[in-house]
């Protein structure tokens, strides 16, 4: 996606309420990178559009979430988003299951299965099974470091088995191929037991859904052959250098060194503080349901979208996918209902049309924290400079102004003071190299970072102290 320049000037949230860290952060970034939204992909014209519990309805009771076997969940309520998590990830898949064969393995393997897909962190399968049943010449493959869950995959496939026709599935061969261990009772199902780190089987398409934290990044990472990929992340306020990831350490003892965030070169170009992203992280890790649709947590929505925005550029920069973001159906089905879709040419899948209610969504946060430049002096035009960092023409004279009183005054250097939005500092590092003077940054995190100017040779003279006198722009 190529930064986009929204008409909006960055200076203080409505009504001149005090931003947080993260909403501030979310500010600095929407003028430059948008979140977009497509539609979720339809289900397929031959489902039964009139069934709400899609495709459920097609497969065995025990292919369903809800159950009375151990590990299925026996709460209603759960169980109901639980599935509608899984429909939304199905409808991703449908949609995206390549229509030729294409990769190597394929073309040397014309008579198996036609394709490998891979559930990584599946759990006990609440995906993996329906699919199987839906896909019977594909395999599934799950991958997952707990060996309970995979065992009550393998039980919940037993009763399948039991209820279902099983006539037209692969012919049952050995029970363990690779390393992966094959559910007798459903032969086009595999588990693997470990850590996605140590998967290394070729597969056509990856899904994860709500893979924790950085495994998520780490299964992004596996996805290099990959045609298709439908990921459904979640944890994501561990995505943070700060924190033990707890699956990718129990995995390996180590967060993934190769892992920084954010990941992809765009993003970096905008958020380059640790701590930013790190409050960015923490914000879009909302759990409560009740927040899935509120006003008054659009920012934190936005903030996620940030942050598997991120996600999506890096699989197009390092992987050479075409991607989008689309969402669960219903939002409600769970706070981390953002999926992410990446695809090659290989798959016909055409992509749907932006969603409208998720960019109004996005639209409430850039209402709350950005104020239009109608508002402001019309004739005022944003500038577009050093990577791509916008001001309006009125704000850049309001930094000269000031630096002009401070180069009519006798005082050795002034200082701007903390807390000023970056695109600001970077407006008073632009003006004063115009203006021939010295400029440098000091403190680390937001909280400290100042910015001063200098005659040419000041800095060696005095040490720097935080202004007590505020610039017009720094109004919070
Ligand atoms: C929140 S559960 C989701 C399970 C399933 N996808 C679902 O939605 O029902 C996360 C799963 O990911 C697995 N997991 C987390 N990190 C992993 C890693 N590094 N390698 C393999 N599995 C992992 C956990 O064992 C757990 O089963």
């Amino acid at each position: 996606m190529t930064p986009t320049k929204p008409a909006h000037v960055v200076v203080q949230g409505v009504k001149g309420v005090r931003l947080k860290q993260f909403e501030r952060v979310v500010a600095d970034i929407l003028p430059c990178i948008q979140p977009s939204y497509v539609l979720l992909p339809a289900k397929p014209a031959n489902g039964d559009l009139d069934v709400k519990s899609w495709p459920f309805h097609t497969l065995p009771a025990a292919a369903r979430v809800w159950g009375t076997l151990e590990g299925q969940l026996a709460q209603k309520e759960r169980a109901t988003r639980k599935e509608a998590q899984i429909r939304s990830m199905i409808r991703c898949v449908l949609a995206l299951l390549p229509t030729t064969k294409t990769t190597q393995r394929d073309k040397k393997e014309e008579n198996s299965a036609s394709y490998t897909i891979v559930d990584f962190g599946g759990g006990s399968g609440h995906l993996a099974i329906p699919l199987a049943l839906l896909l019977p010449s594909c395999r599934i493959v799950v991958v997952d470091l707990g060996q309970h869950s995979l065992e009550l995959m393998h039980q919940k496939a037993e009763l399948c088995q039991i209820e279902g026709n099983d006539s037209t599935r692969l012919p049952l061969s050995d029970d363990s191929i690779d390393g992966m261990r094959r559910c007798r009772a459903i032969p086009n199902l595999f588990s693997f037991h470990g850590p996605v780190e140590s998967f290394n089987q070729p597969f056509d398409m990856a899904l994860a859904l709500h893979l924790c934290g950085e495994a998520t990044d780490v299964a992004l990472r596996k996805c290099v052959q990959a045609q298709a990929i439908v990921f459904a992340p979640c944890c994501v306020g561990k995505l943070n250098r700060e924190r033990k990831n707890p699956y990718v350490w129990q995995a390996t003892g180590a967060n993934d060194p190769s892992i920084k965030y954010p990941q992809s070169n765009q993003f970096c170009q905008f958020l380059n503080e640790e701590s930013d992203w790190n409050e960015l992280a923490k914000a879009a890790d909302y759990s409560n349901i009740a927040e899935c649709r509120s006003s008054r947590n659009a920012a934190r929505r936005t903030a996620k979208a940030l942050l598997e925005t991120d996600r999506r550029l890096f699989m197009e920069e390092t992987f050479g996918f075409r991607t989008a973001l689309t969402r669960m159906e219903p939002w409600e089905a769970t706070p981390k209902n953002d999926i992410i879709l990446g695809w090659r040419d290989s798959c016909s899948f055409k992509q749907t049309a932006r969603d409208s209610e998720c960019e109004a969504d996005i639209q409430l946060t850039i209402d709350h924290l950005l104020i239009p430049l109608s508002e402001g002096n019309s004739s005022s035009k944003p500038h577009r400079l050093m990577n791509c960092v916008d001001w309006t023409s009125d704000e850049e004279e309001a930094i000269r102004e000031q630096i002009q009183v401070y180069v009519d005054s006798k005082e050795h250097t002034f200082v701007f003071p903390v807390r000023l939005p970056r695109r600001i500092r970077k407006l008073v590092h632009y003006v004063a190299d115009q203006m021939g003077l010295e400029h440098w940054s000091e403190g680390k995190g937001r909280a400290d970072k100042t910015v001063s100017v200098g005659r040419k040779g000041c800095r060696k003279q005095l040490p720097s102290t935080p202004s007590t006198h505020p610039t017009r722009l720094e109004t919070t």
